[in-house]
C-alpha cells in the first residue's frame, strides 16, 4: 500500500480592513517611510480595531473561507489546531473558540505556541495525525492579533507587526503530494532577546507591570536578526540536502515575513531567484503565526499540482524550521 501523506486541499485567509501605513506611523513615532521600507520592506499592515474582537475573530473567517472553497461543512472537521502567541485569553485555547464560532462541533481543538514558527509546528503536528490514518480532516490555523501586544510609542517594534490569519485543510492522499518532510528546532536560551516580560506565571499582571509596559513585545532586533538569518537559511539548506533537492527542483520558497533582508538572505543561500520567493510583507507586515498561510492564500491561484514548495520560519523561543510540501491541486 502507498504511504499516506497529508495534502493541503484548501487554503483560507482573512485580514482586517483597517490599514496602518508607514505614513500613519510617521505621525505616531519618530520614524519615516523610507527607513521602514529600506530596513524591513514593510509599507502597511492590517489592524483589527474593533473593541471586543480578538484572534479568534481573525481565525474563524479564515477557516470559513477554506470551508467554502472546499465545499464542506464545519461539522466534518476532525481536529483544529491554532498557532498563536496572542490567544483571545490565556485559557481556554483560541482553537476552542474558533471551533465554536464556526460550528465545528465534532472537532477536538488546541493551540500551539511557537511564535513565528507556530504555523510550521502546527502543520507538522496536523500532518502526523493524518499520516497515522487516525483523522481525515485536520484544519491548521495561524492567527495573530499582534496589535494587542504592541506598544505604539516604541518605534523599534510598532513598525513591524500586523494582524491577520491564514488556514489550511489537511486530508489524506496516496498520490505522493502533501507534507513530505520537516526540520523543526528550538532553543529556549534565545528567549532573552524576544519575549513578553509579564502576564505569565513568572510575573503575573500588576499595576506595576502595566505601568512599566511589560505586557508588550520586547525585542532586541539586531540580535534576533542575526539568529534569524542563520537559522532560516541553515535549516532550509539542510532540508534540500537531505531530500536531494536542488534549487531547480523548487517552485516556491514561502519564507516567514519578518524582514525583507532575512528573506533575501535565505533565498540567496538556497540559490533561488526572486521570482520563486513569495513576499507580501509590504502589505501585511509581520503577522507572526499567520505569515506563511497568508502567502499560500495570496499565491494559491499560481500554484500547480506537483509544485515543490519550501516553507521556512524563525521566531521567538527561539523556534525555527523548514517544511517541504508537494502541492496537491490546481485551482480552477
Ligand atoms: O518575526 C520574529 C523574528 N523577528 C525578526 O526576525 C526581526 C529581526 N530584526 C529586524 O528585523 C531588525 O533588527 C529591525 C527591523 C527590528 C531593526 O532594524 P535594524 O537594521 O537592526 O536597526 P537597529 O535596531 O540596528 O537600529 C538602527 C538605527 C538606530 O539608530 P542609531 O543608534 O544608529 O542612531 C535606531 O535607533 O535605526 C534607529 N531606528 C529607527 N529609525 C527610524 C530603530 N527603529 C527605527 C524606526 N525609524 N522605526
Amino acid at each position: 500500500m502507498s504511504k499516506i501523506t497529508a495534502a493541503i486541499t484548501a487554503v483560507g485567509g482573512y485580514v482586517p480592513e483597517t490599514k496602518l501605513t508607514n505614513f500613519d506611523l510617521e505621525k505616531m513615532v519618530d520614524t519615516n517611510d523610507e527607513w521602514i521600507r529600506t530596513r524591513t520592506g514593510i509599507e502597511e499592515r492590517r489592524i483589527l480595531k474593533e473593541k471586543g474582537k480578538g484572534t479568534s475573530d481573525l481565525g474563524a473567517p479564515a477557516v470559513q473561507d477554506l470551508l467554502r472553497k472546499r465545499g464542506i461543512d464545519a461539522s466534518e472537521i476532525d481536529c483544529l489546531i491554532c498557532a498563536t502567541v496572542t490567544p483571545d485569553m490565556t485559557f481556554p485555547a483560541t482553537a476552542n473558540v474558533i471551533a465554536d464560532k464556526i460550528g465545528a462541533g465534532n472537532a477536538w481543538s488546541f493551540d500551539i505556541n511557537a511564535a513565528c514558527s507556530g504555523f510550521l509546528y502546527a502543520l507538522t503536528t496536523g500532518a502526523s495525525f493524518i499520516e497515522s490514518g487516525r483523522y481525515k480532516k485536520v484544519v491548521v490555523v495561524g492567527a495573530d492579533k499582534m496589535s494587542a501586544i504592541i506598544d505604539y510609542t516604541d518605534r523599534a517594534t510598532c513598525i513591524i507587526f500586523g494582524d491577520g490569519a491564514g488556514a489550511v485543510l489537511l486530508e489524506p492522499t496516496t498520490d505522493g503530494t502533501g507534507v513530505l518532510d520537516s526540520i523543526l528546532r528550538s532553543d529556549g536560551s534565545g528567549r532573552q532577546y524576544l519575549h513578553m516580560k509579564s502576564g505569565g506565571s513568572v510575573s503575573p499582571a500588576t499595576i506595576e507591570t502595566v505601568t512599566a509596559k511589560e505586557h508588550f513585545v520586547y525585542q532586541e532586533g539586531q540580535a534576533v536578526f542575526k539568529f534569524a538569518v542563520k537559522g532560516m537559511a541553515d535549516v532550509s539548506a539542510e532540508l534540500l540536502e537531505r531530500n536531494n533537492l536542488s534549487a531547480d527542483d523548487i517552485s516556491w520558497l514561502v519564507p516567514h515575513q519578518a524582514n525583507l533582508r532575512i528573506i533575501d538572505a535565505t533565498a540567496n543561500r538556497m540559490g533561488l531567484p526572486k521570482e520563486k520567493v513569495m513576499v507580501n510583507i509590504q502589505r501585511y507586515g509581520n503577522t507572526t503565526a499567520a505569515t506563511l498561510p497568508l502567502c499560500l492564500w495570496d499565491w494559491e491561484k499560481q500554484l500547480k499540482k506537483g509544485d515543490n514548495i519550501v516553507l521556512a520560519a524563525f521566531g521567538g523561543g527561539f523556534t525555527w524550521g523548514a517544511t517541504w510540501i508537494k502541492w496537491a491541486y490546481d485551482t480552477k
